[in-house]
């Protein structure tokens, strides 16, 4: 295959095997029709983009129906009042014209913030069901993809803006030679692109290889990032390591030369360098660690099961779809999995079919090991879970936390 950003001829390290659409949460009569493709994660030696070799066609993933709020988590909640807040102190510094604009907005969980306030700003989101929510939250939107053709559009009705933000999306976009542009468009001179997304380097760390499904088109580090906006004369001049999903990064750009570089961008790009993030070995090293992995889960969960456990899984992630795909496991070794998303309840786990509950389940009769799907909110979910850990339940996930 030909890399997305350069072009460079990249070849698979390794395959995943067949996958389902992770947030595509499904009926029974839906079994038959699901959709599968192929899971294979490639490494560009030329840009360093870390990528999925195919990424099924964006209707299918983003639409009407897509099953992720990102409301749910109020850690969330709370990192992105202290993200709106952080943007206006350091970048909103024209207070008469300010505007502000974030990619995929969702049920604008970092949009109100400034709405709140007064803000002029404007969610570009293309799933019509989450961007509804936001609407009805006085966060204005505008359902569709970012393009150049938007980027025009908005330029006429609004001008130019101060900050474009995105918040878990920009590694969704396989075409980010499109957004470079679009954004270059919409950016005032001293305007800054701002977003984050999992982190690489903790991905590859901590063999968080539930990271990589459909919508994570991208798993970026610095390295790379650096590389796919070069072309439109962007420039990375800081770089804010995140606790948020496991480990993420927020990357800032601006226009070459327009602003002041932060020494975290030298040390961390450094820091890559010093993990070879930049060698392909890393990545066929990170192989054998996620088939170790897999063993290593199945062993556990099979162990219990033949002692007779009843063994559960915790959130309904779109991580999981990875996880319980590549594993091969199915409702003979979980039972169900809670979820406190309405739209997933009653319906079955993409690929392996396993029962989605209401939240309430898992309370009524606790099991007695629970497989933490979102261990990426695993503080927020053991404060909220005290009396199921009290009672001997264990929490186990597929990672070393
Ligand atoms: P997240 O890690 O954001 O998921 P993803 O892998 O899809 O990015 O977790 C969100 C999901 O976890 C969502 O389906 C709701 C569920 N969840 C719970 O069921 N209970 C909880 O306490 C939390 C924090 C999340
Ligand atoms: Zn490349």
């Amino acid at each position: 295959m030909k890399c997305r950003v350069c072009q460079n001829k990249i070849n698979t390290f390794m395959s995943f095997g067949k996958m389902p659409i992770a947030n595509a949460f499904l009926n029974k009569e839906d079994f038959e029709k699901e959709y599968f493709f192929d899971l294979s994660p490639a490494f560009c030696e030329k840009c360093f983009a870390f990528q999925i070799e195919t990424q099924p066609d964006p209707q299918l993933m983003f639409h009407d129906n897509y099953a992720f709020f990102s409301k749910t988590s109020k850690h969330m909640q709370e990192h992105f009042k202290k993200y709106a807040e952080w943007v206006e102190k350091n970048f909103l510094y024209e207070k008469e014209n300010t505007f502000v604009v974030e990619l995929g907005s969702n049920d604008g969980i970092l949009l109100e913030n400034f709405a709140l306030k007064g803000i002029k700003h404007l969610g570009i989101e293309p799933s019509a069901n989450v961007a509804e929510v936001a609407k009805k939250n006085g966060v204005n939107t505008l359902i569709n993809f970012f393009n150049q053709d938007i980027a025009n559009k908005v330029l006429k009705e609004y001008g130019k803006a101060d900050a474009i933000l995105a918040a878990n999306v920009m590694c969704h976009i396989p075409n980010l030679n499109e957004i470079s542009k679009s954004a270059k468009i919409l950016l005032k001179d001293k305007g800054v692109l701002i977003f984050e997304d999992p982190y690489l380097g903790e991905m590859i760390k901590k063999v968080s290889y539930d990271q990589i499904y459909d919508e994570h088109v991208y798993i970026f580090s610095a390295l790379a990032v650096e590389n796919i906006f070069l072309k439109d004369d962007f420039e990375l001049i800081d770089l804010l390591p995140q606790i948020t999903h496991g480990g993420s990064m927020r990357y800032v750009l601006c226009k070459k030369g327009m602003r002041k570089k932060s020494e975290n961008v030298k040390k961390i790009l450094n820091n890559e360098r010093k993990q070879n993030l930049d060698k392909l070995f890393t990545y066929i090293k990170f192989k054998d660690n996620c088939e170790a992995s897999k063993k290593r889960l199945l062993d556990i969960l099979n162990e219990n099961k033949q002692k007779g456990k009843k063994i559960v899984g915790y959130a309904a992630t779109s991580k999981s779809t990875t996880i319980l795909n590549y594993c091969k496991i199915g409702p003979d070794l979980i039972e169900y999995i809670c979820d406190t998303t309405q739209i997933k309840h009653n319906k079955y786990s993409p690929g392996m079919h396993i029962p989605i509950k209401p939240y309430e389940e898992f309370n009524k009769k606790y099991p007695d090991i629970a497989v933490l799907f979102a261990w990426n909110h695993k503080t927020e979910i053991e404060l909220k879970e005290k009396k199921f850990e009290k009672k001997g339940g264990k929490f186990i996930s597929h990672i070393y936390l």
